[in-house]
């Protein structure tokens, strides 16, 4: 088979090759699937470089999340030959024509989701949906503020709070990403680089700030928002896209009665994969009701991955990015 693999650590433009390499060999309670869609996701940047949590053995296939038909079944799988099916894989290896899943981190796509729209319903929106429910214990008429919201996990962010009923506030760092999330249904928007977060996020709230701030990006705007959290207020770790993770001051969550919590979506696939898959089949039917939709900012073919990369580390995406084949 044909995939993308580097055989060194490094920017994926220099260390990214299209090769031939053997198929991946299906084990007990795996599935070997014929690969139709892969998205990307900003973890394939790291990864390739090796400065993910997870250091890939060498040489490595990237790609962690992906859409196809199962053409092989290991004893034990709960899959059948020709069955559609979604799979994420920590260790990588979508961005082949043939990716390996187990049972535990893969689910069969119903037929009203598109092989696109599934590629790209599993690691943005699981990690949104088990941030803002299961982390955050988001409520109906609760203030979410959401940062990097024109990002993969904020997309998703933003059009999972208002379907869980939330206000939300949009925030990212321009005039054109601002207007996708007033696409996706913001109640109000902030351009982080231009506008003071603080200050605007506390007159949208009348002084009391956010119940929940969900972020994805650290650093200096974690060090900023932490001073707009409402009483009682959760703000839900979600990555460090500034490349700086931030710290806070013990006294600051006791005297605000506030709570810092982390999310790994990845851990619940390993840890609860029975929660895991409940989360992908509501996520499925909030789909069909029209609750959520994943924005798709480019859709190219499997020979133009490199591009797909560059946009996401150009940092001028909104949305995803999907591979197809
Ligand atoms: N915890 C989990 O389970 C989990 C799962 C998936 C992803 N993540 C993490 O979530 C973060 C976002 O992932 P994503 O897929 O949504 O990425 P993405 O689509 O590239 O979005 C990242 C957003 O971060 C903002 N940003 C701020 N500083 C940045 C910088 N220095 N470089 C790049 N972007 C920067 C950008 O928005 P502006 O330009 O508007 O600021 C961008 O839209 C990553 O850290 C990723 O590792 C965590």
């Amino acid at each position: 088979m044909h995939a993308w693999q580097f055989n060194e650590y490094g920017k994926f433009d220099t260390v990214l090759k299209w090769v031939e390499r053997s198929s991946p060999t299906v084990g007990d309670g795996q599935a070997l699937v014929k690969t139709t869609a892969v998205s990307l996701n900003f973890p394939d940047l790291l990864i390739i470089q090796g400065l993910y949590q997870h250091k890939a053995a060498l040489p490595a296939v990237p790609g962690v999340e992906a859409v196809g038909t199962v053409v092989e079944v290991g004893t034990g799988s709960k899959f059948e030959v020709g069955q559609r099916v979604a799979g994420f894989n920590h260790s990588g290896g979508t961005l082949a024509d043939f990716f390996l899943v187990n049972n535990d981190c893969a689910w069969r796509v119903p037929d009203h989701v598109t092989d696109t729209q599934a590629a790209a319903l599993s690691v943005t929106y699981g990690t949104s949906y088990f941030g803002l429910k299961h982390r955050g214990q988001i409520e109906a008429g609760e203030v979410l503020l959401v940062l990097g919201a024109s990002g993969g996990v904020g997309t998703a962010a933003v059009q999972l709070g208002k379907a869980f009923g939330a206000t939300v506030i949009a925030a990212a760092g321009s005039a054109e990403k601002l207007s996708v999330c007033t696409k996706l249904g913001a109640d109000h928007v902030i351009n982080y680089r231009e506008e003071d977060i603080v200050e605007r996020v506390k007159a949208l709230t009348d002084g009391r700030g956010a119940d929940v701030i969900y972020d994805p990006i650290g650093g200096d705007l974690f060090d900023q928002v932490k001073r707009c959290i409402n009483w009682e207020g959760r703000i839900v770790i979600i990555g460090f896209a500034s490349g700086r993770i931030p710290e806070i001051e013990c006294n600051r969550l006791l005297l605000k009665n506030m709570s810092v919590v982390g999310l790994a979506w990845g851990q619940y696939l390993q840890r609860n994969p029975k929660k895991a898959e409940a989360c992908q089949l509501h996520l499925y039917e909030l789909l069909a009701d029209g609750k959520i939709d994943p924005v798709i900012y480019r859709e190219l073919p499997f020979e133009q991955t490199l591009e797909g990369l560059r946009l996401m580390d150009s940092r001028e995406l909104y949305g995803k990015i999907v591979i197809t084949r």
